[in-house]
């Protein structure tokens, strides 16, 4: 039996996290460093992942930050042929840019439409298709995590092109996993319930917050740390050897309640 203790292990492996400036996919960042992973933290802004950065510095991790806005194909291309240059190769991809929307159904613009399919959703793909073409041709066992939600599984109100974006990433995940099992490509997606990041998100809309703790069995809301273990899992060639097309929900139950 494998040994346990190195179900977990990321050390020697190479992992890319679009999002890495954020406060979830920056959390997962650190979680796949101290398994072990050289990280590479993408994102748009290089201020935002300067804590990061000097988080996995502190435990003797390897990380580096790449910027790029993951809209423009280019700028996709241009961080595969940057992470292959310093890093040699890729076994672990995070998509995790997204942006939300507060704006109610009939009042999205086209602009709004095309900003939020194109962050939540093409970006996906995009990095799907040239990350994927290196994963094929390299033959060797690799993940892709692709940042889904809970908006995407079941109607949540108020969000509805941001869960239309998401439930087209949970679509695609499950389209990716069966075309590249044979390739040794495990793809699924990390379902997250609610993670307000900041405490002015968690009081912004106090009666929404309330309405989500009371559909929430767990009564709370999860918190960055709590994406650690499903991360690791979904990560790891040994603990998700035989995990694909899967989406693992990390929700406190919000999926599980009806009435
Ligand atoms: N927070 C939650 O409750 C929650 C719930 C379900 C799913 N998610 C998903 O998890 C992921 C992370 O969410 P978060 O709450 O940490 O959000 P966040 O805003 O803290 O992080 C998102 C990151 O994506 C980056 N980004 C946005 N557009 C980009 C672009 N064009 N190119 C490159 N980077 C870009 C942002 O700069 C930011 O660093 C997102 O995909 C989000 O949709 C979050």
């Amino acid at each position: 039996m494998e040994q346990v203790e190195s179900l977990f292990d990321l050390s020697g492996q190479v992992a890319v996290v679009i999002g890495g400036t954020g406060n979830l996919c920056g959390n997962m960042g650190i979680a796949l460093a101290r398994a072990g992973a050289e990280v590479v933290i993408v994102g748009r802004n290089p201020e935002n992942a300067i804590e990061n950065l000097a988080a996995i510095d502190d435990f003797g991790g390897k990380s580096w930050f790449h910027k790029a806005d993951v809209s423009n194909r280019q700028e996709i291309d241009d961080l595969l042929s940057a992470v292959l240059i310093r890093s040699g190769k890729v076994d672990v991809l995070v998509n995790g840019a997204g942006v939300g929307s507060g704006t109610s159904f009939l009042e999205i613009t086209e602009d709004e439409l095309t900003r939020l399919m194109d962050v939540n959703f093409k970006s996906v793909f995009r990095a799907c298709q040239i990350f994927g073409q290196f994963f094929i041709d390299h033959h060797e066992p690799c993940s892709i995590i692709n940042m889904g939600s809970m908006a995407g599984v079941l109607p949540v109100s108020g969000i509805s092109a941001y869960s239309a974006a998401k439930a087209a990433v949970h679509n695609l995940t499950k389209n990716l996993a069966r075309e590249w099992a044979e390739h040794d490509i495990r793809v699924n997606t990390l379902v997250p319930g609610f993670f307000p990041s900041t405490e002015a998100s968690r009081q912004g809309d106090e009666t929404r917050a309330l309405e989500i703790l009371r559909h929430t069995p767990m009564s709370r809301f999860g918190t960055a740390n709590e994406l650690t273990g499903a991360t690791l899992m979904l990560a790891s060639n040994k603990a998700g050897s035989f995990i694909t097309g899967s989406e693992i929900t990390v929700d406190g139950g919000f999926s599980s309640m009806t009435i």
